[in-house]
């Protein structure tokens, strides 16, 4: 966990976020234990912005791998940050409602909690299976 962790926050710091000014940092394990990470990156349009989760579940499946199996999150504070709706959706379509989900603010880790308590009776891949 750690390691995911360390991960989250270098990317973090590599956050390109000149309009919100609010760095976030994301890392995933995959299924073979391998870790990504992902940053936001914001846009002069802003609609066009990418969510660090978002990046780094991109990362994830560009690596080749399906499946997540557990997220960290980190936010600048002094509030610690959870994943915002369209997030917690794409986490969803690559992990199971038990996965955990670390939320940590710039001093660490705050608390670990699980996708499911963050998207109850969510709608997943084997609905439209
Ligand atoms: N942001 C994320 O990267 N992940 C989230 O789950 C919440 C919000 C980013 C989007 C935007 O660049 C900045 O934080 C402020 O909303």
């Amino acid at each position: 966990m750690e390691d995911l962790v360390r991960l989250a926050r270098t990317m973090m710091i590599r956050a390109y976020a000149p309009y919100s000014k609010f760095h976030v940092g994301a890392a995933v394990r995959d299924e073979e234990g391998g870790i990504h990470g992902g940053c936001n990156v914001e846009n002069a349009a802003y609609p066009q912005g990418l969510c660090a989760e978002a990046a780094a579940i991109a990362a994830l499946v560009a690596a080749g791998r399906r499946r997540v199996l557990e997220c960290a999150v980190i936010g600048p504070g002094p509030e610690v940050i959870t994943p915002c709706g369209g997030c917690r959706q794409k986490l969803r379509e690559f992990g199971a409602e038990d996965m955990k989900v670390h939320l940590c603010g710039p001093d660490g880790l705050h608390c670990t909690v699980t996708l499911g308590s963050l998207l109850p009776m969510s709608f997943g891949p084997l609905h439209v299976a």
